[in-house]
């Protein structure tokens, strides 16, 4: 695989400057896996709907977006006021990743003091470099988590394949390159490891049907689609070594706030003594926040997304269908928090950690 994530063969990233830095290009999560195709946004507005759309998605992922729809902002008005109200907007559209608010501040405080002539070369750099660190990041943190599959791997009495198990899409497709959660499965698999992941669809919105299956089918890593509900009764069962997802946003404390579902998924862990490990770079970290059942917001989504699914018709329509009675009313929170005491331990780009302030400490010590 060497430099990334392949689709049909050709290393990609999920988003990049198009050429003379007059717009940049995703790909339109909300197509996928129907439709690979590849979007234009050439303003804040257009990159905010994106992101609250959701064509494009996944912590990392939306803090480099809201990157490049500062660099548009600063393209078409670099003044202090369209900055920061362009700054509001990005934030304004998902609330619980704090990728994107880290984001935004990176670039505010790259063109901080800079004359206004300065501003959008300044911005285009910033956003590059966020681009470029998460890869490096991301790479990272399949090389720490790697070594718990292969230990795996290694204790086996008999050969098998090694049983991850991963929830949403925290993929190649959640961020710039390699994903956080799936990077150490990458690596094991091209370390020759004979590795298998159960994803979970991830209802409402089937990230892990549509995006992670997709993405593991283009790298050729075994892999099983499950229904949410399914994960316990495999645990129970024996047929899970390790649990890896994603986080949106990790408070200091080491509680971990991902995909609506991660939180029964590290009870069911527990209980059947299955590792459970969260994979994340250090910009999903609130250094602010020490409680995440009461301090990280979580976003309520619109009850369409519960009330109908999305899918393609034996014609290649896309249709989207109603599945439960109209009258019925619906919620959809969207994220959930899994408390630290129920973390094995937590991936970062330096290093596992035990997922606890002093845990956090010692892999970021100018945090302490
Ligand atoms: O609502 P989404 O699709 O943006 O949620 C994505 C997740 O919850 C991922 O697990 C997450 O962003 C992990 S970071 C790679």
């Amino acid at each position: 695989m060497g430099p990334g994530v392949n689709v049909d063969g050709v290393p990609r990233r999920t988003i990049w400057p198009t050429d003379g830095g007059r717009s940049v290009e995703i790909i339109d999560q909300t197509r996928l896996p129907h439709e690979f195709s590849i979007r234009t946004l050439a303003s804040v507005e257009e990159v905010a709907v994106a992101i609250a759309t959701m064509q494009v998605r996944g912590a990392p992922l939306i803090g480099a977006a809201a990157a490049y729809g500062l660099c548009l902002q600063a393209q078409a008005d670099a003044s202090d006021s369209a900055l920061d109200a362009a700054a509001e907007t990005l934030r304004a559209t998902r609330p619980t990743a704090v990728n994107l608010a880290w984001a935004l501040g990176e670039v505010r405080a790259a063109l901080r003091g800079l004359p206004e002539s300065e501003r959008e070369a300044a911005a285009w750099r910033c956003a590059a470099k966020i681009c470029d660190d998460d890869v490096a990041g991301c790479r990272a943190i399949g090389e720490h988590g790697v070594k718990l599959i292969e230990e795996v791997w290694r204790q086996q009495a008999q050969r098998r394949p090694v049983e991850v198990l991963t929830h949403c899409n925290a993929g190649w497709l959640a961020t710039v390159d390699w994903g956080t959660a799936l990077a150490p499965v990458y690596l094991a698999h091209e370390r020759g490891i004979d590795v298998h992941v159960w994803v979970g669809e991830t209802r409402p919105r089937n990230q892990g049907a549509s995006l992670t299956a997709w993405e593991l089918l283009q790298q050729g890593v075994p892999h099983t689609l499950i229904a949410d509900n399914v994960g316990g009764h495999l645990m129970q069962h024996g047929r899970v070594d390790l649990c890896i997802t994603g986080s949106d946003r990790t408070t200091a404390t080491g509680d971990v706030c991902n995909k609506i579902g991660t939180y029964l998924k590290a009870v069911a862990a527990r209980d059947n003594d299955v590792p459970f490990y969260v994979a994340l770079p250090y910009s999903s970290i609130d250094w602010s926040l020490s409680d995440g059942l009461t301090q990280i917001p979580i976003e309520e989504r619109d009850g369409n997304e519960v009330r109908r699914v999305t899918g393609r018709s034996d014609d290649g329509r896309m249709l989207e269908v109603e599945i439960l009675p109209q009258a019925s009313p619906v919620a959809n929170f969207a994220f959930d928090v899994t408390p630290a005491r129920l973390v094995s331990g937590l991936i970062t780009e330096r290093g596992i950690c035990e997922a606890s302030r002093q845990g956090l400490a010692t892999l970021y010590p100018e945090r302490s």
